[in-house]
């Protein structure tokens, strides 16, 4: 049975790379833990790990972000597993190979259905509960690469555009309600993701994307670039004149 005294999360995404080494992180913390993506082989065994370094728990759970109409019943079952509910990270993310010349609607439409309408499906429902219980916090894995409509990628860029927006929306609903919401906009992770990025700009480990978006979630900051010297690209990449940034190989 889970330590009910503990704090409880769920993280979508939790298969690898930083949703991986959130839980890793999240454990340390004395947090009993919701694991949740397709990969169930590779939630088992990091469920495995974390209970043998003393982790209560962890549940694993396969459910693929795109059936949405699942998330009402697995969360109630969750829910009820886990003995209460404190915290929802969303990490899950994909990610098709910089191509300007690429003009494809299935793989447009499915980034779009697993980064943002398949956060919005697990947001809305634990909004609610938390908005209930006046108290909760909502963590979103956003991307410096929503700052900018990129022509190698625009379903990418836009679905984190859409998933930055979405947050700050959901974050100014249940602000007076106590429940608190972070936009993390990372910045290169060495992750499985990256294989797929044009290129590498001193990415950083999972371990240490972990440690600062839990500092993050710790001072339960609204919007905080991972590393923070990203805040300075996006801050010049946003304020680029149009015509300069579509020259850059982006
Ligand atoms: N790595 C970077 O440089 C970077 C930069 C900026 C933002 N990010 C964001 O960081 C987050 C984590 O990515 P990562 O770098 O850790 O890459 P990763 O190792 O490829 O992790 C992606 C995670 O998303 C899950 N996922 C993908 N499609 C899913 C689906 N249909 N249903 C359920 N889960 C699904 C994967 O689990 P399964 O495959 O097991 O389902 C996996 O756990 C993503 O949102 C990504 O956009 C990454």
């Amino acid at each position: 049975m889970p330590d009910l005294s503990s704090r409880s999360a769920i993280i979508i995404g939790a298969s690898s790379g930083v949703g991986a080494a959130l839980a890793r992180r999240l454990s340390r913390e004395g947090y009993t833990l919701a694991l949740v993506a397709r990969r169930l082989d590779r939630l088992e065994a990091l469920a495995a790990e974390l209970n043998h370094a003393g982790c209560v728990g962890p549940f694993a759970y396969q459910h693929d972000v795109v059936n949405s109409a699942e998330v009402p019943a697995l969360l109630d079952q969750i829910v009820s597993d886990l003995g209460r509910l404190d915290l929802l990270i969303y990490c899950a993310g994909v990610l098709f190979p910089n191509d300007p010349t690429a003009y494809d609607t299935a793989h447009d439409q499915l980034v779009l259905q697993v980064n943002l309408v398949g956060a919005a499906a697990w947001i809305n429902p634990v909004a609610q509960r938390f908005q209930q219980q006046h108290a909760g916090h909502i963590v979103g894995i956003g991307s410096i690469a929503g700052d900018r409509g990129r022509r190698g990628m625009p379903a990418y860029t836009a679905s984190k555009a859409g998933l930055h927006t979405y947050l700050e929306g959901m974050r100014n609903r249940l602000w007076h309600d106590g429940v608190r919401v972070t936009t993390i906009k990372l910045g290169q992770v060495d992750t499985d993701m990256l294989k797929n990025a044009d290129r590498r700009r001193n990415p950083i480990t999972p371990e240490r994307a972990a440690d600062l978006i839990w500092r993050a979630i710790e001072k339960r900051q609204q919007t905080v670039y991972v590393p923070w010297w990203w805040a300075l690209i996006g801050l010049t990449v946003r304020h680029l004149p149009s015509f300069i940034f579509r020259r850059l190989s982006l």
